[in-house]
């Protein structure tokens, strides 16, 4: 077994605090199977998806990041964060960093450092490390990571009742109150075409059972790797954290690294070991980067005591790249956590119909650099008022 505060040489570091945000709307998978004639089951039990998050025409992945990390600067203060990471890969921007506006919105101090990371749903992961890297370097360092997307596919296509929209916003430091990161980490990098969006389109192309295979292929490597640099054996794990673009894959996911590693796949193991991980995720669909982290939520906000017990993080980002790694649960971290707030993101979305999902859905900005304000949505802390030479223009509640 590996030193459990490797990654930190002697001291630990990791996640301080976790809040997360979603969306103005949700959209039942129940009314997308009235329109499209599908058998609910398919989605309910198929991929274990409910209902999807989504945005109101005033929202976009920097209003939901902001509203995010709020609530973590109100109890912390702004003080020692001169490192902002914002994971995204929706981004708004082909330059300008999503992080630069979450800063102004927020109101953090110039002293610091913002930019916008890449790589599929992986792209938090490696703002994670990398924040784990500054405060290494620094303990006083305190790190914002922001991990926040909307997933979007064409509509009518297989990909659509996986859509959905969320934030997690994350502060990384030395001692910290909810979960020590451990080295060492597993990698896994292939050249594959799952699932990727290029630059002129809104939507993102799949092919879906070949992101599944990838999907797999990723996390046997992640974990071939973590064994090889000496992390722990599978049965010291409690919990198992894995990017969910819909709940079943961490099923899949699971009971494919039991396999590899030569265990009986024992459901009840399974369901013990992922069980209270999907909660969020099968309610507001896939958050793309975001998703591995609101799975730790929904662990931290819904298990019994956890402290001491280790969870294993399976993070999966298409085209593709995949990182397993290990984490501990601090005493006392049950005082730090905002279980009621969560529970409230999830139950303020205000169901819509599908002939409205469908237009906010269609809804896309013209490319004139015209003025164009959108109409008040949102009841959140941010919005986005409008596009005014080819500038998006934020506001503050
Ligand atoms: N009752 C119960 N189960 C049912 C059912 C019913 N009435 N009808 C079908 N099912 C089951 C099927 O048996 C199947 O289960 P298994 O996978 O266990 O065999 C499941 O429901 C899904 O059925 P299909 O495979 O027929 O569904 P589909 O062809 O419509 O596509 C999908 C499913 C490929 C996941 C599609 O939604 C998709 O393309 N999604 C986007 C891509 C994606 O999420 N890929 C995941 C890996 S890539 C990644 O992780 C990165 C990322 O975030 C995108």
């Amino acid at each position: 077994m590996t030193n459990n505060t490797s990654a930190a040489g002697n001291s630990a570091i990791g996640i301080h605090d976790l809040s997360f945000a979603t969306t103005e709307f949700v959209l039942p998978h129940t009314a997308l199977a009235d329109y499209n004639g599908t058998e609910i089951g398919k989605y309910h039990l198929g991929i274990g998806q409910r209902s999807m998050s989504v945005p109101a025409a005033d929202e976009d992945i920097v209003t939901l990041g902001a509203a995010a990390a709020a609530p973590i600067i109100a109890r912390h203060g702004a003080e020692g964060i001169r490192t902002v990471v914002f994971a995204t890969e929706s981004s708004i921007d082909q330059a300008k960093s999503a992080g630069v506006y979450v800063h102004s919105l927020l109101g953090l101090p110039s002293a610091a450092r913002v930019v916008e990371l890449k790589q599929a749903c992986y792209g938090a992961t490696a703002a994670l490390q990398f924040a784990i890297g500054l405060v290494h370097r620094d303990p006083g360092h305190r790190v914002l990571v922001i991990a926040s997307d909307v997933s979007k596919y064409d509509l009518d296509s297989p990909g659509e009742a996986t859509q959905g929209a969320a934030a997690v916003a994350m502060l990384i430091g030395a001692d910290p109150a909810l979960v020590r990161i451990e080295g060492p980490s597993g990698l896994f990098t292939a050249d594959v075409m799952d699932f990727w969006r290029p630059n002129y389109r809104d939507t993102a192309l799949v092919d879906g059972q070949d992101s599944i295979n990838a999907y797999l292929q990723a996390a046997q490597g992640a974990w071939k790797d973590y064994t090889e640099q000496g992390g722990r054996a599978l049965e010291e794990f409690s919990a198992f954290c894995y990017h969910q673009p819909f709940t079943k894959m961490a099923y899949k996911a699971h009971r494919h690294l039991l396999n590899y590693c030569g265990h009986e796949v024992d459901e009840a193991t399974v369901a013990r070991h992922i069980g209270q991980t999907t909660a969020y995720n099968s309610v507001v669909g896939n958050s793309y980067t975001a998703s591995v982290y609101l799975a730790l939520a929904a662990l931290l906000d819904r298990a019994d005591d956890m402290t001491g017990q280790a969870i294993g993080f399976l993070s999966y980002g298409s085209g593709s790249v995949a990182e397993f790694f290990g984490g501990t649960v601090v005493p006392g971290y049950r005082e730090h956590l905002r279980t009621a707030a969560h529970r409230e993101a999830i139950e303020r979305r205000k169901p819509v119909d599908y002939a409205r999902y469908r237009a906010l859905h269609e809804r896309s900005f013209p490319a004139d650099g015209g003025d164009h304000p959108t109409p008040s949505e949102t009841t959140g802390p941010f919005r986005l008022a409008g596009l005014r030479d080819h500038k998006r223009l934020y506001e503050s509640r």
